[in-house]
């Protein structure tokens, strides 16, 4: 059984010499070699430093393209015309299936055709040298950003190549992404993943950690994404992390999206270790967009609002071609630039939302209900605990891809578009949590003249893509 302990040197060893013998470059690199590359970084590309000392909110985009010299272009781009604080190099689904020899296929092809076979960068191909030539060409710190659920060679590459910024974890990239594993595996890989960020951040180097906040990214209820979140941010607290992104998506109502936000960033000071430096991350909206790319620049501005009221360490933006999957350059540095207009106009203004401390509270409590429910299941070991309470249903997520999950939650906006529990299942929130949630929908069935059933979550659902927040009847 997976416990929360810290792997020792000599696990971290025998882990490492089994995770590069599936590499296929022929430029591994020794760890004191890696250090040496971080430590001939300057400042501003010290991606933990760049984020915990920044005074507003920073943006970063998603972008990953095959080829490493249209990577490199396309991130000059996002800092030239975008104007983003923070990079990204986003992964192709190959690599995040562990299929390098596809991978390589797709990149070779991508390099004989000129056009992108591969839906994202595939870093353990273009190998510890070509992402070291990556991160000194780009003119700001730069995070892997995946999805993969046994990253551990993706890790492993892509740290000895530079990057000081991993996202992801043994939850959220199990859950979301992929059926094939349990969580107790995923609990395993990332272990080693974290161990040795840690193992970087023992010799000065930060790496910097950040579970993903939003999930299956469909009406995810804000306390449990906080949870897990809370939860993955102790797992790599075990291991020697010290720099954790607590993450959250919008879910569009601006009142629970700004609680949600500062309780998370409460949340995150009270549970993780005081040497651990907490950051945030808002998300803008990670469900289905308005194909009609004006709809869609309404939809990144109203995350833009959220953020600048919320106040997070950064913000991940949307480009207004959203609804046609991956953006062009132009397209994600046009979502940089709106969310940059709106950041700045509102920086001097105070307002003040009324109802945010209420939901603040509701959120919190209910985190903290989950989280002691998973310490309990574990007996104190929130490794064994978070296996345990997803097993009981303790703690559980909408719409799981993943049966690691029971996925007997469903979720539904009350009459206000805030996100409620329809059916708890087993989910350990406080009973009188509980009843707020069924109160706040009963609200809405008289609204509506309908019973509550999944044909209101089903509208949900598709209401933003279809230029409303809440899918009410008659309005297709
Ligand atoms: N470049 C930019 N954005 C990407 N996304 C996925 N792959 C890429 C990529 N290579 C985005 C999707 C969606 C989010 C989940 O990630 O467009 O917004």
């Amino acid at each position: 059984m997976v416990t929360d302990e810290k792997l020792t040197e000599v696990d971290l060893d025998r882990i490492d010499r089994q995770v590069w013998d599936r590499y296929p470059g022929d430029d591994r690199a020794a760890f004191e070699d890696a250090i040496a590359f971080h430590e001939s970084l300057p400042a501003e590309k010290q991606f933990a430093t760049v984020l915990e000392d920044a005074d507003g909110v920073l943006t970063q985009p998603r972008a990953g393209v095959p080829r490493l010299e249209d990577q490199i272009d396309l991130l000059d781009t996002l800092v030239r015309d975008g104007n983003a604080d923070l990079l990204p190099t986003t992964i192709d689904s190959y690599t995040r299936d562990n299929a390098y020899d596809e991978a390589q296929e797709g990149l070779e092809r991508s390099r004989e055709t000129g056009s992108d076979e591969l839906n994202g960068f595939p870093a353990v191909n273009h190998g510890v040298e070509g992402c070291r030539r990556l991160i000194e060409a780009a003119d700001a710190p730069v995070q892997v950003r995946h999805g993969t659920p046994d990253a551990r060679l993706l890790a492993a590459v892509t740290l000895a190549g530079g990057f000081q910024s991993f996202e992801g974890g043994p939850i959220t990239y199990n859950l979301p992404y992929t059926s094939k594993y349990e969580l107790a595996e995923t609990i395993e890989y990332w272990q080693y993943v974290d161990r040795l960020a840690g193992a970087y951040t023992d010799r000065g180097v930060r790496v910097n950690r950040e579970p993903f906040g939003p999930l299956t990214g469909t009406l995810v209820p804000p306390s449990v994404a906080i949870a897990i979140c809370i939860l993955e941010g102790l797992l790599a607290a075990t291991q020697g992390v010290r720099s954790v992104t607590l993450g959250y998506g919008q879910v569009g109502n601006l009142v629970q999206d700004v609680a949600a936000i500062r309780a998370m960033d409460r949340l995150g000071e009270e549970f993780l270790p005081a040497d651990v430096t907490v950051t945030t991350v808002f998300h803008q909206w990670m469900g289905g967009f308005p194909p009609d790319e004006a709809r869609a620049q309404g939809v990144i501005s109203l995350g833009s609002v959220t953020a600048a009221m919320a106040e997070p360490d950064k913000i991940i933006t949307k480009s207004p071609q959203e609804a046609q999957g991956v953006p062009t350059a132009a397209a994600n540095a046009a979502g940089l630039r709106a969310t940059d207009q709106v950041l700045d106009m509102l920086t001097d203004q105070a307002i003040d939302l009324e109802g945010v401390e209420r939901e603040r509270e509701l959120i919190e409590r209910s985190v903290r209900a989950l989280v002691d429910a998973v310490c309990e299941a574990g007996e104190g070991d929130i490794a064994r605990g978070t296996v345990r309470a997803f097993d009981r249903g303790l703690l559980d997520v909408p719409f799981p891809p993943s049966e690691a999950a029971a996925g007997d939650v469903l979720p539904v906006r009350d009459d206000d578009g805030r996100v409620r529990l329809l059916k708890s299942g087993n989910l350990a929130i406080p009973d009188d949590v509980a009843e707020i949630h069924q109160a706040r929908l009963e609200e809405r069935a008289v609204t509506e003249g309908r019973d509550l059933s999944f044909r209101m979550v089903a509208d949900d659902v598709s209401a933003i893509s279809g230029g409303r927040l809440v899918g009410r009847p008659g309005e297709e």
